[in-house]
């Protein structure tokens, strides 16, 4: 794969670079996006009956289960070449920030360290009530579980639509974005605010922006350059090609 020679030299003397992830970078481990056609999570369900909170309060059920189900998906799914380039990025850059919109945890199991998440982790449970986090929960057969502290119903603990991001993990992600050398956006579609304004907030910034994407999402026509291939064959060749001397370990 040939990269424009001009892209390896700016990555290789940037001091600062922000990533941005979205459900693209996970497709290769297995999990499925949200929008593509047919395969697409939104294509097959409607997220207003399953990911926001008035589809909780309608059938707690259904939403916990479904959920049931995507964690099932993302713990029998492993880090796949993608999540490790960017664990190499963030030993080799000064200042290596990475944002994700994903719930999946995988970022953090290849071994980023630095990471804001912007939607919640799918892995965590939290108190529907009261949205206190809960790491046990009895058995005894009622779906959703109940929360042991208040006896309410449990809900995953991630961002559904219609509510707010945590707060800090927003301000964050948007000093990063403002602060940024080079922003990467990869595998993501930069259709849900407010992560889809980041990449524009870098540009307006003076930031370099590189996209990861094989299709052509709405933010391309702004990407200084364009990377069309899968996220897990584009970003470990990237890698290699900018810090060529440097083994997988070094
Ligand atoms: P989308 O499903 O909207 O977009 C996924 C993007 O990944 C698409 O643009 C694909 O072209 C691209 N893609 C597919 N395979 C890829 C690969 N191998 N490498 C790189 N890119 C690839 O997912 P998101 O943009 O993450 O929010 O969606 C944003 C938010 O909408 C999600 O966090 C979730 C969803 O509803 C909430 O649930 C709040």
């Amino acid at each position: 794969m040939r990269f424009d020679p001009k892209l390896i030299q700016q990555l290789q003397t940037a001091r600062r670079i922000t990533a941005l992830t979205g459900a693209g970078i996970s497709k290769e481990s297995g999990i499925p996006t949200f929008r593509e056609a047919q395969t697409g999570l939104w294509e097959n369900y409607e997220a207003t009956e399953l990911a926001t909170p008035q589809a909780f309060q309608r059938n707690p059920k259904l939403v916990w289960e479904w959920y049931q189900w995507r964690r099932s998906l993302v713990t029998q799914a492993e880090p796949n070449p993608a999540h490790m380039a960017l664990v190499l990025m963030e030993q080799r850059v000064p200042t290596f920030r990475l944002i994700t919109q994903n719930v999946d945890g995988l970022h953090q199991r290849a071994g980023s360290r630095n990471i804001i998440e912007l939607h919640g982790n799918i892995l965590r449970t939290k108190c529907f009530e009261h949205n206190h986090l809960v790491d046990h929960w009895q058995e005894d057969g009622q779906i959703p579980p109940r929360c042991p502290v208040c006896g309410g119903q449990l809900r995953p603990d991630v961002v559904w639509f219609g509510e707010n991001l945590p707060s800090s993990a927003i301000q964050r992600a948007a000093a990063a974005a403002q602060q940024t050398d080079i922003f990467l956006s990869i595998g993501t579609s930069g259709l849900v605010n407010p992560a889809a304004s980041l990449p524009y907030m870098a540009i307006e910034a003076g930031a370099l922006l590189v996209e990861v994407n094989p299709d052509h999402p709405p933010l391309t026509i702004y990407a200084d350059y364009q990377l069309t291939s899968p996220a897990g064959e584009i970003l470990p060749e990237l890698v290699t090609q900018i810090w060529p001397s440097k083994g997988a370990n070094s």
